[in-house]
């Protein structure tokens, strides 16, 4: 271990280390982590990110010149340890016992990685120092604006959210108050930071609409929002379903709304015919219970297969029936699937578009639900029959 300390100490003086690969964990509750250099207000730490098993991301950042010694420190929790320089890769193969066998393909002194390019902080849409004062509220940043680092996977994930609706923001109408609804609120991250990016980014007047079953975090949501003065949030405790907006929205998103609560979320944005829908669904069960398909037995008996089958055609079947009611209807990446498999975006955008493609969207989805021996809650709902 001692010529791999020496080793890493001499990487990391020289200013040349890409990223360490960290592998083969001996705990199972861990994918990999990885670490890198980054600029934190002017200072440099190395950042180090472990992956969990179930799809979460943690990271700690340490001062630089303590580096060295927490990499040896995370040594003992792998097998294996890549360091990766502009000269080459030098590897490390470490035993129970802690000897340690070293490849070293590293051709002379590292070159210095020029620091940009490590840093990923300038890329964010929202600053952080100006959004602080709602990020802070919901536990993101503290008072001035430093992401904590818990909670950087929920930063990333919001500015991705942003970027986005940045993108479609040209579809929304111009020249009055936008309407929005966020259903399955919960914490309401995405409330407040559609709101902020609409309102301070853009400035914009918004009547925000968030719903979710929980009263807890609707009254927390709700108080948050006045000691904020965000003017115009709105807050309310109830199912979806249930829920029938005072104005008509021009935006409705939602982030991980649980199984067929996604559903009743496109019924509701059809049934206002809304500009542009942001749908991220998360665990799909309905199809689990009902595929029955001959052709795709195959598939479908390792179960694996068969959920991952069943996420994707479930997504799929929404976005095409989606587009028969005249949207543009693209499935995109949120973030980083390594920080959360629930990571695919339906962004929806209501487009002109001839009777003759929707119907030839709704005969290619009715089609197919015919050959997977489905019923979609969706189909039920949006077919005024009575869901089961
Ligand atoms: C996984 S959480 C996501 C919360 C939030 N959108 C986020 O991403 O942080 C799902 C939320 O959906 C809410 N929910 C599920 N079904 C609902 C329904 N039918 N009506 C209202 N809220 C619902 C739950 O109470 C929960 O807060």
């Amino acid at each position: 271990m001692k010529e791999l300390e020496m080793l890493v100490r001499e990487i990391v003086r020289s200013g040349g280390l890409i990223k360490a690969v960290f592998s083969r964990p001996r705990d199972k509750s861990v994918v990999r982590m990885t670490s890198r250099i980054i600029e934190l207000k002017n200072s440099r730490y190395m950042q180090f990110e472990t992956f969990l098993c179930d799809g979460k991301a943690l990271q700690k950042n340490v001062p630089e010149e303590d580096c060295t010694e927490e990499i040896m420190r995370q040594a003992s929790r792998f097998r294996q340890i890549d360091l990766i320089t502009g000269s080459g890769t030098c590897e490390a193969l470490i035993s129970k016992s802690g000897s340690c066998h070293i490849k070293n393909g590293i051709k002379g002194k590292p070159l210095p990685v020029p620091l940009e390019k490590n840093d990923r902080e300038h890329r964010f849409i929202l600053d952080p120092e100006k959004a602080a004062p709602f990020l802070h509220k919901l536990g993101v940043c503290d008072e001035s604006g430093r992401i904590y680092d818990k909670k950087r996977s929920k930063y990333r994930q919001i500015n991705r959210f942003v970027e986005i609706l940045d993108d479609v923001y040209r579809y929304l109408p111009d020249s009055k108050t936008i309407t929005v609804c966020d259903l399955c609120c919960g914490k309401s991250y995405l409330t407040f930071a559609v709101y902020y990016y609409l309102t301070a980014m853009k400035g914009r007047s918004v009547e925000m609409y968030g719903v979710d079953l929980k009263s807890d975090v609707i009254a927390f949501c709700q108080k948050t929002a006045e000691e904020l003065h965000f003017d115009g949030m709105h807050f309310y405790c109830m199912n979806v379903s249930d829920f029938h907006p005072q104005t008509k929205p021009s935006l409705v998103v939602s982030l991980h709304a649980c199984d067929v609560a996604t559903d009743v979320v496109i019924y509701n944005a059809l049934r206002l015919d809304v500009d542009v829908a942001l749908l991220t669904p998360c665990c799909h069960h309905e199809m689990m219970k009902q595929l029955s398909c001959a052709p795709l037995a195959f598939v479908s008996e390792h179960s694996m297969y068969r959920q991952k089958l069943c996420d994707a055609l479930t997504d799929a079947l929404r976005c095409k029936r989606i587009e028969s009611y005249g949207y543009k209807v693209t499935a995109l990446e949120l973030i980083d699937p390594e920080e959360t498999p629930k990571n695919i975006l339906i962004k929806a955008i209501r487009t002109p578009m001839s009777e003759e493609k929707k119907a030839a969207a709704l005969n290619a989805y009715k089609e197919a639900i015919g050959f997977l021996g489905v019923h979609p809650y969706l189909d039920a709902l949006l077919s005024g029959e009575t869901p089961q």
